[in-house]
């Protein structure tokens, strides 16, 4: 059996085929047309899906997961309206690509389900607390509490982004001032390096010149890297973590970001959850998202072989 794992990014869109035992057979990669709306990148999920769907028979795919920017209701279905993906309000998007592709189709927020993937097959195998965070296009984190995804009441839990770590910092795109998000994602380190720079900048493009001592996008990255560094103090303190997981594009600036971060738990964390932590990059990289989108359709296939 297959099934088809979807991560829909503010900035790009990975779809991929997977079978039960997490191998991935197919992928396909499009830029997010985020600016043009919720119809233009709905087109582009369902032309997404078909395309990996058509490599097997429809009757060997046993369904779609999807992981998407929150605040989203996984119960429902519905995406609220995500800082990163402008347009959006209350879009039922579980039902509209359930009746559009034919397959059972279930949806959670993309940090949630690369917690999951992390958790099971990447760098929170055998732990039963951890937290995984992507630094993207935004923040979010997953919560692992006692060994399964927290969701809080509602299942908006984990919106770290969003917590205020500068009240007089940048707007972020959720109309607060001063979100972790709006000072350490991706996007806001290309944004304060186009500031500096007066050109086109991407967080990439801050590490390199970075690496290559410019001391100017040297102090970008540190910023961020401190805000981050709080945040992750934070949670160090409220959950006493074994692992902090780290994923999302900009954690492929290596050890550029988890050297300040180590160093801002050990120096400010209170010192025993700091003791226990390891905080480690995600090891199933930029797919962790489609994979754990895909586990979704799994685990409920696994669920359903059982009661049988
Ligand atoms: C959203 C989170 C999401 C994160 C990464 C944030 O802006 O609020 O739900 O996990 O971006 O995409
Ligand atoms: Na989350
Ligand atoms: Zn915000």
């Amino acid at each position: 059996m297959y099934s088809i794992g979807v991560d829909l990014g503010g900035t790009k869109i990975l779809t991929g085929l997977v079978d039960e035992s997490g191998v991935i057979y197919k992928t396909v990669e499009c830029p997010t047309a985020a600016q043009q709306g919720p119809d233009a990148v709905i087109d582009q999920l369902i032309r997404s899906i078909d395309e990996v769907a058509g490599s097997v028979e429809r009757k060997e795919i046993c369904g779609i997961g999807i992981g998407a920017p929150g605040p989203l209701n996984p119960v429902t279905g519905v995406v609220l309206s995500p800082p990163n993906l402008p347009g959006w309000d209350n879009i039922p998007l579980r039902q509209i690509i359930e009746a559009k592709c034919g397959l059972p189709t279930f949806l959670e927020n993309d940090a949630n389900v690369a917690a999951l993937a992390e958790h099971r097959f990447g760098a929170g195998r055998g732990v039963e607390d951890m937290v995984y965070i992507t630094v993207s296009t935004g923040v979010g984190a997953g919560l692992i509490l006692n060994g399964r995804l927290y969701g809080g009441a509602g299942g908006y839990a984990g919106e770290v982004g969003h917590t205020v770590v500068d009240t007089n910092g940048r707007l972020c795109d959720c109309g607060n001032r001063g979100c972790l998000e709006a000072v350490a994602s991706g996007t806001a380190i290309a944004r304060k390096a186009e500031q500096v720079f007066q050109r086109p900048m991407s967080a990439k493009d801050v590490a390199i010149m970075a690496e290559n001592g410019s001391l100017e996008a040297k102090a970008i990255l540190d910023e961020a890297m401190h805000y981050l560094g709080m945040g992750i103090v934070s949670i160090v303190n409220v959950f006493n973590s074994s692992r902090i997981v780290i994923g999302g594009g900009v954690s492929r600036i290596g050890d550029a970001m988890f050297e300040p971060l180590r160093h801002a738990v050990r120096e400010l964390a209170f010192p025993a959850p700091a003791a226990m932590v390891e905080i480690m990059p995600a090891e199933l990289g930029l797919n962790s998202g489609l994979l754990g989108g895909a586990a979704l359709p799994l685990a409920q296939l696994a669920e359903l072989k059982k009661t049988k």
